[in-house]
């Protein structure tokens, strides 16, 4: 259990400016069921993230765009039934926020009511700045996320650093000010130089939590199935592995099933 878990009861969007003001990193995971989250919580991780990545993660898509506003309910109301202190961020995803700002109001009201998440968070930049407007104006938190944004990767092409050029950097500090001022509480920056996010670190009173963004942020954010070994595709550089639970789990299952087969399983002491 992590020192801050004894000193704040329940992480609030204030807490997190309140711990960068003060200098202390942020910890943020992402869970999709109510198992994960209860452990995520426990270990005193401060946000959980219902991160749109449960399209690939859960339910084995190539990219984030196929999950729907349902299946982003379902899994963020199983997190929030296992949590008693992080803050859960609800991804709103693709389709549901981009065509106008009544209708990205209404996904994120949803997500509220039938979830009991805490906040949203929304892909882009001044784009989207008249929907993040109008969430933000209904009492709900929002939650931005700049640099490489998954839901547009046809637009980029590749999975690659975003913002090495002067003209993309320049947007993106400026969409970071942008989002600051328009009411966001934090901000995720996703895969971009670490001179850069450090320097918007800097420029805003938000938090900045990177993804493949280095440590001059308030602080950082994986995906937990990735940090825990359990995919085994996915090797970015920015990705340290805690654990291979994908090693670890196929022993499990080998013995299982050797266990089965041999009548080993069940035992004298297994049976009623
Ligand atoms: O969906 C997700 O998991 C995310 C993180 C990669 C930040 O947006």
């Amino acid at each position: 259990m992590s020192t801050a878990k004894k000193e704040y009861k329940r992480i609030t969007t204030k807490t997190l400016v309140d711990m960068k003001r003060r200098g202390e990193k942020i910890s943020m995971l992402t869970a999709y069921d109510y198992t994960m989250a209860k452990i995520v919580d426990n270990a005193g991780i401060d946000v959980i993230l219902v991160g749109d990545s449960a399209s690939n993660v859960m339910a084995g898509h190539e990219t984030t765009l196929p999950i729907t506003l349902d299946q982003m309910i379902y899994h963020a109301s199983s997190v929030v039934r296992g949590i008693e202190r992080s803050l859960v961020v609800v991804d709103l995803p693709f389709g549901t926020y981009q065509s106008d700002p009544k209708e990205a109001l209404r996904s994120a009201i949803r997500i509220m009511k039938e979830s009991g998440g805490h906040s949203v968070k929304l892909e882009g930049g001044k784009e989207i700045k008249d929907s993040i407007k109008k969430i933000l104006n209904a009492g709900i938190p929002v939650m931005g996320h700049l640099g490489l944004t998954p839901q547009s990767i046809y637009k980029f092409g590749t999975y690659t650093v975003r913002a090495k050029e002067e003209e993309e950097a320049e947007k993106l500090k400026e969409d970071a000010i942008m989002l600051e001022q328009t009411g966001c509480f934090a901000i995720v920056l996703e895969k971009v130089p670490a001179k850069l996010a450090e320097e918007v670190a800097k420029s805003v009173s938000i938090p900045i939590i990177g993804i493949g963004a280095g440590n001059g942020v308030d602080g950082q954010v994986l995906v937990t199935h990735d940090m825990l070994g359990m995919t085994h595709e996915f090797n970015p550089r920015f990705l340290r592995r805690y654990l291979d639970m994908y090693a670890e789990m196929t022993t499990a299952f080998q013995q299982y099933g050797k266990d089965v087969k041999s009548g080993d399983f069940p035992n004298e002491k297994e049976l009623y």
